[in-house]
């Protein structure tokens, strides 16, 4: 027999789909110790060659291999002719076509109608087929059911010459096509013809017809059907005719039972499928089929630039050493840190200051290294107070609220750890703080946490609700305040037009009196040392709530012993603090009146993407208001005729604070008290600003403004010893 050229087309296509279907990967097809192909084709579960293999008998195929001469052939159900099984919920089945021919004379010829009928569970998939009918005298009609409806539709082809004929259209020139509905599950079509094609009978004398997986037209068809005998018609399938949701109802004989499996039913009723969860492939029928997806091997599937990491069911881009940003493409990707050389300039500068200090940080290490649990053991034992306050969680309860710390809920990164967002059995929202890594120091800013967190309660302090010391290292749970931090609030433009002034002044002043509550009001004053807006949290009322009491102090008494690491975010440092790492209240107002600053003009405190003069926003907004030119740099929906006076007196506030002496600078106290007056619209008195220019200049201008050494991350840090 001839294989003419199409029979080779359609071989090569199968054999292509075939091969791509088997090269996606490398996943296992079958069930353990079963055949997964018949000849070149795939046979994957719930498909299998013996009862055992596949899933019930429905998919049950069967591979005659008998003939030598031919590829073997699969028939499912010992009926239907298969060419490909696609795990997408498709099978390509191979059916007669019908045709009908006259000699000359008008005299038929030769003609038949074959008739197709799907078992259940298998239905022809109306968009990837159509009811095609090919000829020049020639109609037909497609008879279908639809359960036990009956579905008629036809249309017909005709042409007068050879040149009626237009390569690659279907519009009723020698070739007809017609849609079929939904859920079709037998299928015939019938051909008649005009007039016996007497009157085109040098060109054509057959008519063809057949539903079929939707293809182009050429004139060559009229001529070159007649040694074709199948074509592929793409067919749907499913298990069972349950839903999904009924189908879950019953686990041991849920198909799609396997991890990271889910169920999908797209047929309305008639069977439901299964597929691997994004960033998963396999085969989502087999147990433990599904797996995770390299994505990092493929440069198509990820967009990272540099560094990919794989996780399970996704990947991670970062940047390698001495680069900044979030390693993705087209968002900025990797830069390089202008940082760093600064930071290494500044590492020198405190070299033999900081080393004379390493031996005593080196004692302390130890200390808090071996402390931890000592910690943990003070907090049980002296501080029954705070355990009757704080709820210890169990680690199962917060895994199961965390959803296993998936990738989802996280909603923040600190300097210290990771924040979930949690939904407790209560279906009460919390949010969970986890260290990144297993490092004592930070096991250490935990419990400095759960320390300093215990011993203050004030409303615009996030609240502690509780803990878990079981893990590794210690989890911390607070309330869930919903609107996000107010750093994001500031540079997010949607939002950002909701922070009005009068909003803002809230903030600034609520902000104030927690800072001033601290540093006074409990039994130990508080140093926060890391106030930026990136820890003010806000609520949708735009209650300002502080968090992150991971770098806290308590201050001891003996006041002179509080030299520390320099520890904070870039961009808040106190410079004084950097130059003498002695650390004071002061160091906090510092950073509070940054956040002022970015609350007047909602700029970040340091900024790279701004000319050299503007990085540092401190910096900038001294010189600015030194120039009175104070007007160009703040917010512009803050300004108008009833905020402009404030606005002034906040300006005044702030310049304050960035004192360089810290002993210049006002305290908490005093700002919470003016900023109170303030939003009750008084004036306050005090606030009156001295211009101390050249202390400003000579210390900012030149000196400490090169010490400006940040990432625009805001990450805490500490200056590396
Ligand atoms: C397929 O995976 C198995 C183990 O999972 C491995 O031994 C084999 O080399 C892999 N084959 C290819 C072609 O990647
Ligand atoms: C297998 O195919 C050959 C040739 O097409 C046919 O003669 C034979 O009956 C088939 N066997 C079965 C079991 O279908
Ligand atoms: C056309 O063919 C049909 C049978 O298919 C036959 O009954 C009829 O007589 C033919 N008409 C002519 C004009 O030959
Ligand atoms: C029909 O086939 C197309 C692609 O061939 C597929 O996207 C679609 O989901 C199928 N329809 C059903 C009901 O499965
Ligand atoms: C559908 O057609 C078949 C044969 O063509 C007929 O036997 C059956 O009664 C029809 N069903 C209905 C519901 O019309
Ligand atoms: C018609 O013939 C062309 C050219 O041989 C071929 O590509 C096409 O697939 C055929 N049409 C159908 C419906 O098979
Ligand atoms: C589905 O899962 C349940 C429990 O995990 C198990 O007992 C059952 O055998 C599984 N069913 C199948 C078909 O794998
Ligand atoms: C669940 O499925 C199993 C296996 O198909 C069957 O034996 C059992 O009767 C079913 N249970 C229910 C409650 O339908
Ligand atoms: C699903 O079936 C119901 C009735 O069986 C029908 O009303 C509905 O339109 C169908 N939905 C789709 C998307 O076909
Ligand atoms: C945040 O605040 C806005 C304005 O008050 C409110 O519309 C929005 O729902 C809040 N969003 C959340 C997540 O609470």
């Amino acid at each position: 027999m001839a294989i003419n050229k199409f029979m080779i087309r359609l071989l090569l296509t199968i054999i292509f789909i075939s091969k791509s279907v088997v090269s996606i990967s490398n996943f296992s097809l079958a069930k353990l110790d079963c055949r997964d192909h018949c000849g070149n084709i795939p046979i994957p579960y719930p498909f299998g060659l013996t009862e055992k293999c596949s899933l019930n008998d429905y998919f049950l195929v069967t591979c005659n291999e008998t003939s030598r001469s031919h590829h073997p052939k699969a028939y499912l159900m010992n009926s239907m002719h298969i060419s490909d099984i696609s795990l997408d919920g498709q099978i390509r089945v191979l059916q007669d076509i019908s045709h009908d021919c006259y000699a000359p004379n008008g005299a038929s010829v030769s003609g038949n109608n074959p008739s197709i009928t799907l078992p259940d569970h298998y239905t022809v998939n109306n968009t990837a087929n159509k009811v095609t009918i090919v000829g020049c005298d020639t109609y037909g009609f497609f008879y279908g059911t639809i359960g036990n409806h009956n579905y008629t539709t036809g249309c017909a082809a005709t042409c007068n010459t050879k040149d009626d004929l237009l390569e690659g259209s279907c519009s009723g020139l020698g070739c007809c096509q017609t849609a079929i509905p939904q859920e079709i599950s037998s299928a015939q079509v019938e051909l008649h013809s005009f007039h016996n094609y007497t009157n085109v009978n040098d060109f054509n004398n057959c008519g063809y017809g057949f539903v079929v997986e939707e293809s182009v037209f050429s004139p060559a068809n009229l001529t070159n059907f007649r040694d074709v005998k199948k074509l592929p018609m793409v067919v749907d399938w499913g298990i069972d005719d349950k839903s999904c949701w009924e189908a879950q109802k019953n686990r041991s004989s849920y198909a799609c039972n396997s991890s990271n499996s889910e169920c999908s039913d797209p047929r309305n009723g008639s069977g439901y499928r299964c597929f691997c969860k994004k960033g998963y492939e396999g085969n989502p029928y087999l147990p433990h089929g599904c797996q995770d997806i390299d994505e990092c091997k493929d440069p198509s599937l990820n967009n990272c630039e540099k560094h990919c990491e794989n996780n399970k069911g996704g990947y991670r881009c970062s940047c390698p050493k001495g680069y900044l940003g979030d390693g993705t493409k087209g968002s900025g990707g990797c830069y390089r840190d202008k940082s760093l050389e600064l930071k290494l300039v500044a590492a020198c500068w405190t070299y033999f200051e900081l080393r004379r200090r390493k031996l005593i940080k080196m004692k302390q290490t130890f200390f808090l290294q071996n402390g931890g649990l000592l910690l943990q053991e003070k907090l049980r034992k002296r501080d029954r107070s705070l355990l009757e306050m704080v709820k210890i969680f169990t680690s199962s309860e917060l895994k199961k609220a965390t959803n296993n710390f998936h990738e989802n809920m996280i909603i923040g990164k600190g300097g210290y750890g990771t924040v979930y967002k949690g939904i407790l059995q209560n279906n009460k929202v919390v949010a969970i703080k986890k260290s990144k890594e297993v490092y004592p120091s930070q096991i250490e800013q935990f419990i400095n946490e759960l320390i300093i967190l215990s011993q203050v309660r004030h409303r615009n302090i996030v609240r502690l609700l509780g803990c878990c010391l079981e893990t590794q290292v210690p989890l911390l749970v607070y309330e869930f305040i919903g609107n996000g931090t107010l750093y994001e609030n500031l540079q997010n433009k949607d939002k950002s037009q909701f922070l009005s002034w009068e909003n803002r002044l809230k903030i600034a002043a609520e902000t104030a009196d927690v800072l001033s509550y601290l540093h006074s009001a409990a039994s130990n004053p508080i140093i926060h040392r890391d106030i930026k807006s990136a820890n003010i949290l806000l609520d949708a009322l735009f209650t300002a709530k502080v968090s992150d009491f991971g770098a806290s102090r308590l201050v001891p008494l003996d006041r002179a012993q509080l030299s520390t690491m320099v520890q904070g975010t870039l961009g808040y440092l106190d410079p004084e603090y950097m130059q003498t790492s002695q650390l004071t209240e002061k160091s906090d107002v510092y950073s509070f009146g940054v956040v002022l600053l970015e609350l007047l003009t909602g700029r970040k405190a340091l900024n790279y993407d701004k000319p050299e003069e503007e990085i540092n926003l401190a910096n900038f907004f001294l010189y600015i208001l030194r120039k009175d030119r104070l007007f160009e740099i703040l917010e512009e929906n803050i300004v108008c005729d009833e905020t402009r006076e404030q606005i002034i007196e906040v300006s005044k506030l702030a310049k304050k604070c960035l004192n360089v002496r810290g002993d210049d600078r006002p305290t908490m106290k005093e700002m919470a008290m003016a900023l109170d007056a303030l939003r009750l619209g008084g004036r306050n008195s005090w606030a009156k600003v001295e211009d101390d220019q050249e202390e400003i200049e000579s210390l900012f201008g030149k000196g400490l403004s090169s010490i400006s050494f940040s990432d625009d991350h805001s990450e805490s840090i500490t200056v590396p010893r």
